[in-house]
């Protein structure tokens, strides 16, 4: 039974695929809020990003020798683009830096992991801009604007995101996932921490010009919503290790640790849920920050535009990403998109560094 809700999704994926559907995806982004000023990079700003997103891969489109020049201007039209009712930024994938460059250290194109079907008109991609806003339309007419200022770059795939029911609780910012479910209560709860967990620092082993960067992966994640509001909420909650509303199974509030050694055998949170194959250890966080977006392209065609941020790959999403092998929610996921980016620190010095 769940081997087939698998492969119907597999299939419908495949066929989309097969007809070249452009992807729909979505966009992570990340806002100010009063006292967390403009100073702050546009990824990381606010404990809640802005509702609705744009997520533009581009591919460069005219001749190699003009790549740093291309990467100018859209650092350029990024930060017009940041301000007021949006929030933008920019991130570069490994086939966005000239050969010559001395890259971040762990940036390389994002692997397919197991049970992904990558799409490759959903995937990879030499520039992500990520255009975040208060309204849809503030977002596609920042995003126009945008593209419109760089011939330079050709569109690769560019989805819509959206954040039902975002707000901030105690520090972080959640949202409402396809599945019904809250989501954002593991991400850290101040600006300090959200930093330290997403932001390179000197000393790390990277290239100095990358201190102040990020690493952001994007994974288009698609649900199988309709086989997944078949089953009962009791069963979908221990599929997630939580409460729709986020709290604990074993009655532990929602941002408070729960006592996962009291219950070693699972009994009360299985031990394939997706929070305990995440976060086993409550007391090691894993270091990465979520800012995730939900996509919607078809009544059946509809998921999440995962996006996180990490100062390390390795030790952030890759390594929970194999730890969630297994769990027991792959049965309802399908990871038909995406890719490994490296937002830059702000300003435009890092691009010396390029030339
Ligand atoms: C397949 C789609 C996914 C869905 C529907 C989903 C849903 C959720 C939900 C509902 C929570 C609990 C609330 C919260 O802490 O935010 C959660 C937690 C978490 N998820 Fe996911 N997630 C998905 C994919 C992923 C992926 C791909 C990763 C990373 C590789 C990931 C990493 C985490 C982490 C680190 C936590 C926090 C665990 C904790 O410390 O409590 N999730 N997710």
């Amino acid at each position: 039974m769940m081997r087939s809700r698998r492969g119907v999704l597999r299939t419908s994926a495949a066929a989309a695929v097969g007809v070249g559907a452009l992807g729909v995806v979505g966009a992570a982004a990340l806002r100010g809020e009063s006292g967390h000023g403009k100073w702050t990079p546009a990824h990381l700003r606010g404990a809640v990003p802005l509702p609705y997103a744009q997520v533009v891969s581009l591919d460069l489109a005219t001749s190699e020798k003009h790549r740093v020049d291309a990467l100018r201007a859209a650092c350029r039209s990024v930060a017009a683009a940041d301000g007021g009712h949006t929030a933008a930024w920019m991130a570069l994938g490994a086939d966005g830096f000239p050969q010559v460059a001395d890259a971040p250290r762990q940036l390389k194109r994002m692997p397919t992991f197991a049970g992904d079907v990558l799409d490759p008109a959903q995937s990879h991609g030499d520039l992500l801009l990520h255009i975040t806003g208060t309204s849809a339309r503030a977002v596609s007419d920042a995003t126009g604007r945008t593209l419109r200022a760089l011939p330079q770059w050709d569109v690769r795939w560019r989805p819509d995101g959206h954040r039902p029911e975002n707000h901030t609780e105690q520090g972080r910012g959640l949202a409402r996932n396809p599945f019904h479910f809250a989501e954002g209560y593991g991400n850290p709860d101040t600006p300090t921490e959200t930093t330290e967990r997403a932001t390179i620092k000197a000393g790390q082993g990277e290239p100095v010009w990358a201190v102040g960067g990020s690493y952001q992966v994007i994974r288009i994640i698609r649900l199988a919503t309709n086989f997944w509001d078949r089953d009962t909420v009791h069963q979908q909650e221990r599929i997630i290790g939580r409460r729709r509303d986020g709290r604990w199974l074993d009655g532990t509030p929602s941002t408070e640790q729960p006592a996962f050694g009291a219950d070693p055998q699972g009994k009360i949170t299985p031990l394939d849920s997706h929070v305990r194959k995440a976060t086993p250890d409550r007391r090691n966080p894993p270091p990465l920050v979520r800012r995730g977006y939900n996509y919607q392209r078809a009544a059946d065609d509809q998921g999440l535009i995962f996006s996180c941020f990490q100062r390390d790959l390795a030790h952030g999403f890759e390594a929970v990403q194999h730890r969630l092998q297994g769990e027991a929610m792959a049965k309802y996921t399908l990871t038909v998109g995406g890719g490994y980016f490296f937002v830059p620190p702000p300003g435009e010095n890092w691009l010396q560094a390029l030339a």
